[in-house]
């Protein structure tokens, strides 16, 4: 497929893109700074500027779509990435903004030109427990995608604002767009630097419900979406099948979940933050286990 990706040369992107070229799609990576990756054409967008959002969907990949004089190639999809990826980079409202402006305009845009799957990265935030102040327990475990949504910050906020954008954008088109609220991202590097000290002090691993999610797992997510039409506007959790700690589910449950319900029986180690609709709809199977990364 040819792949409008938005944001590719960031933590999720730069891993994401390259696992999409292995498996034969063409990506133009519309960012802010171009990525260093074989294979990969690069545009510079601002996408918080329509007219930018607009003609980059209109325009050549690189020199060899020149050569057959037929014109522009349509995108067959847009992956959209790029965003302030968490509070306390920018001001809470020009995250909120960023984040809320660029969805709206590349929504906009697929609506208007035709172009009939976009796949958007939304958050575990979403829930609120990321980035409460103080203390936040899930209403219930495991976290499915019918929890409520009702966070306190800009980040998360603009989150979900997305996700009602997009829906309303399904609305007036039917076409297919996906939501993927991703955990917490892990780079190939980061499990022997970060898991060790993970295990060793496990409360900083509340916040994302003690899950994970590998770059490359996050890669079969897309490709699983790209190849997936039919489902209408759809929101996926996207996590890896086990915990980030050294702790067996109901010694978590012991510490961190006294009083809050279970939904479902679950596994000695099995994610709270369920994958299993993602499972069930698209066959989402992740490889990365950290445990064998070590
Ligand atoms: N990293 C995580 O753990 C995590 C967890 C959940 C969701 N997400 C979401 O996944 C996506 C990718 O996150 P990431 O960690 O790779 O973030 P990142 O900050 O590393 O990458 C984001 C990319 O977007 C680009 N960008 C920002 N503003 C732009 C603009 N106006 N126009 C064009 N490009 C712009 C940046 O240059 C950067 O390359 C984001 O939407 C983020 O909110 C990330």
């Amino acid at each position: 497929m040819r792949i409008l990706f938005t944001g590719g040369s960031g933590k999720a992107g730069k891993h994401v893109v390259p696992y999409l070229l292995a498996r034969g799609h063409r990506v133009v990576n519309a960012d802010l700074v171009a990525l260093d990756v074989e294979g990969v054409d690069n545009l510079i967008v601002d996408i918080t500027d329509s007219g930018q959002v607009f003609n980059a969907l209109t325009s050549y990949a690189n020199f060899d779509e020149l050569e057959p004089g037929t014109g522009v190639p349509k995108f067959d999809a847009i992956v959209h990435f790029a965003a302030i990826p968490r509070i306390m980079i920018k001001p809470d409202n020009e995250t909120y903004r960023i984040n809320t402006m660029s969805t709206y305009n590349v929504l906009e845009a697929a609506v208007k030109l035709g172009i009939k799957k976009v796949i958007f990265a939304s958050s575990e935030t979403t829930y609120g427990v990321c980035f409460a102040d103080g203390e936040r327990k899930p209403d219930y475990i495991p976290l499915d995608e019918e929890h409520p949504v009702i966070p306190e910050d800009s980040y998360a906020m603009s989150k979900v604002v997305n996700e009602v954008t997009a829906k309303s954008f399904h609305q007036r088109s039917g076409f297919d767009i996906y939501g993927i609220r991703i955990n917490n991202v892990i780079e190939p590097h980061e499990y022997a630097q970060n898991f060790p000290d993970y295990c060793a002090n496990p409360d900083q691993r509340r916040r994302n419900f003690f899950a994970y999610i590998d770059t490359r797992d996050l890669g079969q997510m897309v490709d699983l979406m790209l190849h997936k039409d039919g489902l209408g506007f759809q929101i996926f959790n996207c996590a890896n099948e086990g915990h980030s700690v050294d702790l067996t589910t109901d010694q978590i449950i012991e510490r961190y979940y006294q009083g809050v319900p279970q939904a479902a029986k679950m596994g000695e180690d099995e994610t709270f933050f369920s994958i299993k609709k993602a499972k069930d709809m698209l066959g989402f199977a992740p490889q990365y286990d950290w445990r064998k990364q070590l």
